[in-house]
C-alpha cells in the first residue's frame, strides 16, 4: 500500500456502478483512501468538519453546506467535487482564495432536468395533479362523469414560452418547447443569441410569456429574481416553473399571486428551504404543483453525476485538469 495516499471523504452513498464494471469510487479508491458517511442523512456542520479535518478532498452532495467556516477549518483540503451542477451551496470565493479546486457535474443531467421542467409545465397547464387527487379521493362520481367545462387547463401550441437562462439546461426546454409548437422567447445576463429562441430583455420576456421556465443559477444577482416586480409583469394566465434553485423566486409573493388570480398557476421541483416546511402557503394551493427538487433523478443521469464527480475528485486530487472545474483560475494560478 503506497504510502501518503490522500485522504477523500464522500458525503453520502452514490448510485451506480464505474463504467469499468464494480463500484463506481473504485477509480477514486486507485489513488485514495475513501471514507464514505454512513450516518442517516447528511453529515451536518459537525461532522462534517470532524471528517474534513484531515481530508484533501470532498465528494459532497448539494445538501451539504460547504461555506467559509468550514473551508477554513479543513487546513488539508485541496479539491472539492460536488454531485451537482449548481454549486451554490459552497462558497465559491473562500475555496479560491484557499485555492481550493472546486468540481461539478454539468452537461450529463440537461436532459433529464430539462425533461422534469417540460413535465412539470404540462402537469401545471393541464391540471394533472388537481385531476389524480380528484379521482382518487372520490370526487369522480357517475352524475360528475365528464362536463365541457372540466378541469380546463392551458394549450400549449401557439403559445409563448419564456426562458431565463439561457444554458445547456434552458436551451433543451426551449428545444422541446418548439416540438410542442411554441414561440421561444428568453433572457439571459448576457444577453446572448441561441438558435430557436428570441432574446429580449428580462420585463419583456415576463409581460410577453404565457410559460415562464427559471434556468438561472443561483447568486447574489439571481437571488430573488422573481420578485412581486417580477410577477406583476406577467400575464395573469401565465404559468411559472422552477427547477433551477427555490431562492431565485420569492415564495411568498407567489403564493400571494396564485391565491389572488393574479397568477394562473405554478409548478416548483425546489424552493428556498428545503424540504419545503409544512407551513408554506404554497401547500395549500391548487394551482401548485409541488416536487421534491428531482429534476436529475432518473438512474442514467444520477449514475452518471456519480462518476463525473468521482472522476473530478480523482482528477483534483492527482493535480490533473477537472472535467468540469467552476473555479479555474484556481489552476492557473498554481
Ligand atoms: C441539482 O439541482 C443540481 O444542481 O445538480
Amino acid at each position: 500500500m503506497p504510502q501518503n495516499r490522500p485522504r477523500a471523504f464522500i458525503s453520502g452513498a452514490l448510485p451506480g456502478r464505474a463504467l469499468a464494471g464494480g463500484s463506481v469510487l473504485d477509480p477514486l479508491r486507485e489513488v485514495a483512501d475513501c471514507h464514505v458517511w454512513e450516518g442517516q442523512g447528511s453529515p451536518g456542520e459537525g461532522a462534517l468538519r470532524e471528517a474534513l479535518h484531515e481530508s484533501e478532498g470532498l465528494l459532497c452532495l448539494l445538501t451539504d453546506r460547504v461555506d467559509r467556516a468550514l473551508i477554513e477549518a479543513c487546513p488539508r483540503l485541496r479539491v472539492i467535487s460536488s454531485c451537482s451542477v449548481g454549486v451554490d451551496h459552497i462558497d465559491l470565493g473562500a475555496a479560491s482564495e484557499r485555492g481550493i479546486v472546486v468540481g461539478n457535474t454539468p452537461g450529463v443531467l440537461t436532459d433529464a432536468t430539462a425533461d422534469l421542467a417540460f413535465g412539470l409545465l404540462l402537469a401545471a397547464a393541464r391540471r394533472l395533479v388537481e385531476g389524480d387527487r380528484f379521482v382518487r379521493e372520490g370526487h369522480w362520481r357517475a352524475e360528475r362523469r365528464w362536463y365541457p367545462s372540466m378541469f380546463l387547463g392551458a394549450d400549449l401550441s401557439g403559445k409563448t414560452l419564456g426562458v431565463l437562462g439561457l444554458g445547456p439546461i434552458g436551451r433543451a426546454v426551449a428545444r422541446r418547447a418548439a416540438g410542442f409548437g411554441m414561440r421561444v422567447v428568453g433572457w439571459t445576463r448576457s444577453m446572448r443569441e441561441v438558435e430557436g429562441v428570441e432574446t429580449l430583455a428580462l420585463p419583456e420576456v415576463l409581460a410577453q410569456s404565457d410559460f415562464v421556465s427559471v434556468h438561472v443559477a443561483l447568486a447574489e444577482e439571481t437571488r430573488g429574481l422573481i420578485g412581486e416586480k417580477a410577477i406583476a409583469a406577467m400575464k395573469p394566465t401565465a404559468i411559472l416553473i422552477n427547477t433551477a434553485r427555490g431562492g431565485i423566486v420569492d415564495e411568498a409573493a407567489l403564493a400571494e399571486a396564485l391565491a389572488s388570480g393574479a397568477l394562473f398557476a405554478a409548478a416548483l421541483d425546489v424552493f428556498a428551504d428545503e424540504p419545503l416546511a409544512p407551513e408554506s402557503p404554497l401547500r395549500d394551493l391548487p394551482n401548485v404543483v409541488l416536487a421534491p427538487h428531482m429534476g436529475s433523478a432518473t438512474h442514467r443521469t444520477r449514475e452518471a453525476m456519480a462518476r463525473m464527480a468521482v472522476e473530478n475528485l480523482r482528477a483534483g486530487l492527482l493535480g490533473e485538469p477537472l472535467a468540469a472545474c467552476v473555479n479555474p483560475e484556481v489552476i492557473q494560478r498554481s
